[in-house]
């Protein structure tokens, strides 16, 4: 059995293996029945997923639904990062409701940055690259810190979390220090705030994430579970028994819930036929709400796949050459490109003979994931380098002076919205 760990990267081959052993679905199934789908969506980048069919289905029948991420201001925005703005900005495109988290507590008790710090890069790096990239007014962007609802809410869930769940997820010993602990139902409560009364009440939300960030999903979907007064269950699939159990809840609400079913009332449950899941799912949600409860829904998720750093490994925030920067100069953006490792082989006989290897190239990701939007051009690309008819050198220089491009446009972007900080309710100190 493989454990995933949060803060290790996920190799391509293992996958599969999330699937089969950890119950993500195949993002792939949903692909035809999304109207304008995004190019991570069209490209297989988002490949799995948990649940998104209730974001989908509220997508297409015009009921509320949310998109909601965090990002830990401990250093630069990179295109990691706005590969999950870009998420969020899509669903927001779509009719969704969008939630912005500066996860400051985390970083400020896991990773030891000021809140001065935290402060400016917070809004720096990733506020006025997330508006750059097309975030609009209506967005909730907040900081943890400042932000009661979460708090609260993370205090809430923190009854049915315990130490050694927690610790099995995240490693925690005996030494790890309290704050870091309380920073993960924190991420908790960003996840699930969105389904408050006051945002809405119950939606689905996605929470677009990398494939190593499934534990924090799985821990989020089972304390939704378990704060809720009720839990629905399927005893036979279809339109055979459902039941209803509800320990703790009020004994009125569960005879609201017969009632309201045509169900039949137990000790601690009610026992449902000839209704379809969802129906009774939504009346057991109208119940709790109205005895005060949150009838959460567990949180979907999407998971996309990594992109390799720019000289091969992991791309990550500690090496500076392997990831290109939101705010890095555009000659020097430009110039990490020329740098990178390519799937090209080793003399030009050969990659003429044998074509060059795409799918091992640092160059082809960024035009895959970033660079190129028109995917019949990107096909040609690929075609050519595969062929061998596209050599190395040329396809850098190709690639450099887009992401050169890129780079400057997005920082003009950058400097309008540092103007609309205020239609966030935001400032810059
Ligand atoms: N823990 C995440 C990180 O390390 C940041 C984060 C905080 C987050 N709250 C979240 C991510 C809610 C997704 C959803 O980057
Ligand atoms: Fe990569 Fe381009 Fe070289 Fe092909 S031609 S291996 S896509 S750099």
């Amino acid at each position: 059995m493989t454990t995933l760990d949060p803060w290790g990267a996920v190799k391509i081959d293992n996958y599969s293996k999330l699937f089969d052993e950890f119950g993500i679905s195949k993002f792939e199934d949903l692909l035809g029945k999304i109207k304008n789908p995004h190019r991570y969506m069209r490209r297989r980048v988002i490949f799995g997923h948990r649940s998104y069919d209730s974001v989908l289905n509220a997508m297409l029948s015009g009921k509320p639904f949310a998109a909601m991420s965090g990002f830990m201001p401990t250093g630069k925005a990179h295109l990691g990062h706005k590969m999950v703005m870009e998420e969020i900005i899509w669903h927001q495109q779509q009719g969704g409701d969008a939630f912005l988290a500066i996860a400051d507590m985390e970083a400020h008790a896991v990773r030891g940055k000021t809140w001065k710090e935290c402060r400016e890069l917070g809004i720096n790096e990733y506020i006025l690259s997330a508006i750059a990239l097309g975030l609009l007014p209506g967005a909730h962007i907040y900081f943890q810190s400042g932000f009661n609802p979460v708090k609260d809410l993370s205090f809430e869930i923190g009854i049915k979390a315990n130490f050694s769940e927690l610790s099995a997820i995240y490693g925690f010993s005996g030494d790890t220090n309290i704050s870091h602990m309380v920073s993960t139902l924190t991420q908790s409560a960003d996840i699930l705030h969105p389904q408050l009364k006051e945002f809405g009440g119950p939606k689905p939300v996605v929470i677009p994430v990398g494939a190593d960030q499934d534990p924090h999903i799985r821990l989020t979907r089972g304390l939704a579970y378990k704060t809720n007064m009720f839990f629905v269950e399927e005893r036979r699939a279809g339109n055979g028994l459902i039941s209803v159990r509800g320990k703790a809840a009020p004994k009125e609400a569960l005879k609201e819930i017969a009632k309201r079913t045509g169900g039949k009332l137990y000790e601690e449950h009610v026992d449902i036929s000839g209704r379809t899941l969802d129906d009774v799912e939504s009346v057991v949600r109208e119940v709790e709400l109205e005895y005060g409860g949150y009838a959460f829904m567990p949180p979907a998720s999407t998971y996309h796949k990594f992109m390799t750093g720019l000289q091969g490994g992991k791309m990550s925030s500690s090496i500076p050459e392997s990831y290109i920067g939101l705010t890095d100069k555009p000659e020097d953006g430009a110039k990490k490109v020329m740098r990178a490792i390519t799937g090209g082989r080793v003399t030009l006989y050969e990659q003429k003979k044998l074509g060059g290897e795409p799918d091992k190239c640092s160059v082809y990701e960024l035009l895959l994931y970033h660079l190129v939007e028109d995917d019949n051009e990107l096909l040609e690309v690929y075609k050519d380098c595969v062929g061998g008819t596209r050599v190395c050198g040329n396809c850098k220089k190709f690639t450099a002076e887009l992401m050169r491009r890129f780079l400057k446009d997005h920082q003009e972007k950058r400097e309008a919205a540092r103007e609309m900080l205020g239609e966030f309710g935001l400032s810059i100190t």
